[in-house]
């Protein structure tokens, strides 16, 4: 081939891959080329180390996707994990766009890696549900949105999200002042020209579209949720778990950070759950021979996995003992890669299929094996959200208190470190050296906050004197109480070292007034 040859099929291979928030098709070889999209959008890979950082630092081990290289290119995930490491927390930021009735696959790999990564983090999370994006886009009215963002929901919910620390909002019901004014000060950051260049609006656009991208992108600065972090837009750092398609709003997001005042978000990304007909883009939720959805009954599971599972084994018996499966296109493979949790038992099946030890059929069933007791068990947890449950997630009047609870270690071993310095010091006060430590931080804004390193308010500052002054704390964890022990003995201590003084002084000046 000649080079000129070869630079024209890499320019029309460079043309045919398209990966925007609403299109993804492969280039023409039929492959998303990851690489390519890491160097062109400008993140980078998540390599072995940070993976065993990330271990260490929550003591949990890695998620299958993410020892997998399924979650494969990030943005700033390291910075968040070593303020983790300094004992910093942060929250979760996701989302979906209620499009159809239920989930597909391909949708549950980001809300179960998220999931982990609220339990191996303990952190909370906000899950935005986009109506208002749907109704934009789509052949719908905005009725019908809103009850597929409920219906949505529910799937969601059922991934198992800790329901004290995850706050799920639809965007057309819960636009609230704050969330507007990110929107209006990220919206003026932008020109049409640049949103033209990072999402490809044309002049057919509606401009519902082309405002859209800060609807998105505001709840990555944690005042969007004043009941939840304060109104203090540094009071909290953001790491948003997603597929890769989602990048453009968020590469928007953190070009405008600073401008607004806020961190940039961190990203970690993964590869898409190819479809069922094959690697040349996301499942389609309205082909529904391209997906199986969380709704599907175990024969529907059956059925799409036989017939219309893309095999990259021979075309006979015969061919595929002699030459082997082609893994890279087969969509079985690629499939149990995602949810066979079994590390041993998933490099033993592509030994086999890969070699022709197996066969199609075989590895087919595996999958209908697999896949079968998950989706089940999905639909029995689906069942258990009731429109109750529903409103405790959906609660944006939630108690700030849960959210101080989980940051209260936290705290406690910050004030023990602070109060070790003080005490070197002339303050013999705690809560005046408290207050000292507060003012030091910058406690001028308005809020009950709850957040790490944030700027603390009036309000809070009474509740942590409250609960400094208090006998014995009532709640809490083990080494809550412990330090908060600690704490009142060295007052104490303080205090019987203030009185014996005060008393020794009374002594003298009693005696020098008997000799006077
Ligand atoms: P949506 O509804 O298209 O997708 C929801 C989430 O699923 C991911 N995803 C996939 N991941 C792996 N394989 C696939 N085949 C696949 N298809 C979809 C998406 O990347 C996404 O993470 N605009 C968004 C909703 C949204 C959002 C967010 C998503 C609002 N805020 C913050 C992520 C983070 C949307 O329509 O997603």
């Amino acid at each position: 081939m000649t080079t000129e040859r070869a630079e024209e099929e890499e320019e029309e291979k460079d043309e045919e891959q398209v990966v925007t928030p609403w299109d993804v098709s492969a280039g023409a070889d039929g492959k998303i080329d990851y690489q390519k999209l890491v160097k062109e959008f400008g993140c980078a890979e998540i390599d072995e180390r940070l993976i065993e950082r990330i271990e260490k630092c929550t003591k949990t081990k890695a998620h299958p996707f993410l020892r997998r290289g399924l979650f494969f290119a990030h943005r700033e995930l390291d910075e968040i994990v070593t303020a983790y490491e300094k004992g910093e927390k942060f929250y979760l930021y996701t989302g979906r766009g209620p499009s159809s009735e239920s989930l597909h696959l391909g949708h549950l790999v980001p809300f179960q890696f998220t999931k982990w990564l609220q339990d191996a983090f303990k952190v909370p999370l906000v899950i935005q549900l986009t109506d208002d994006e749907k109704f934009l886009w789509k052949d719908l009215q905005l009725e019908d949105c809103r009850r597929l963002a409920k219906e949505n929901a529910k799937d969601i919910i059922a991934c198992g999200f800790n329901p004290e620390t995850t706050f799920i909002f639809a965007d057309a019901s819960y636009m609230c002042p704050s969330f507007y004014t990110n929107m209006m000060k990220i919206a003026k950051c932008v020109t049409f020209n640049q949103a033209k260049g990072i999402f490809g609006f044309t002049g057919d656009s509606n401009i519902g579209q082309i405002g859209f991208p800060p609807v998105q992108a505001a709840p990555s600065f944690p005042d969007c949720f004043p009941h939840m972090f304060g109104m203090n837009k540094k009071s909290l750092k953001c790491l948003i778990p997603c597929a890769i398609d989602q990048d453009p709003y968020f590469r928007m997001t953190r070009d405008v950070a600073h401008r607004i005042g806020g961190y940039k978000p961190a990203l970690v990304e993964s590869r898409f759950f190819p479809a069922l007909k094959g690697e040349s883009g996301k499942m389609s939720a309205s082909d529904p021979t391209s997906a199986i959805y969380v709704t599907d009954t175990a024969k529907e599971i059956k059925s799409k996995i036989n017939k219309h599972a893309f095999s990259g084994g021979g075309a006979t018996v015969e061919e595929q003992r002699e030459k082997g499966a082609n893994l890279d296109v087969d969509v079985p493979w690629k499939w149990l890669n995602f949810f066979l949790e079994d590390d041993e038992k998933l490099k033993e099946i592509g030994e086999k299929y890969g070699s022709g030890e197996m066969l199609t059929g075989e590895i087919k069933q595996i999958l209908v094996d697999v896949l079968t007791p998950m989706v089940e068990q999905h639909q029995k947890r689906r069942a258990l959200v009731t429109d109750e449950v529903l409103d405790f997630y959906f609660n944006s009047q939630k108690k700030p208190k849960v959210f101080l609870d989980l940051f209260r270690e936290y705290e406690e071993r910050e004030f023990c470190k602070w109060e070790k310095k003080a005490s070197t010091s002339d303050s013999d006060d705690l809560c005046k050296a408290l207050e000292q430590k507060l003012q030091l931080e910058g406690a001028t804004e308005n809020e009950e906050g709850c957040a790490i390193g944030a700027p603390k308010s009036e309000d809070w500052l009474k509740i942590r004197k409250a609960r400094m002054q208090k006998d014995a704390p009532t709640e809490g964890s083990k080494s809550a109480l412990k330090k908060a022990a600690k704490i009142k003995a060295a007052a104490e201590k303080k205090a019987a070292e203030k009185a014996a003084k005060a008393a020794a002084k009374a002594a003298k000046e009693a005696a020098a007034n008997e000799a006077a």
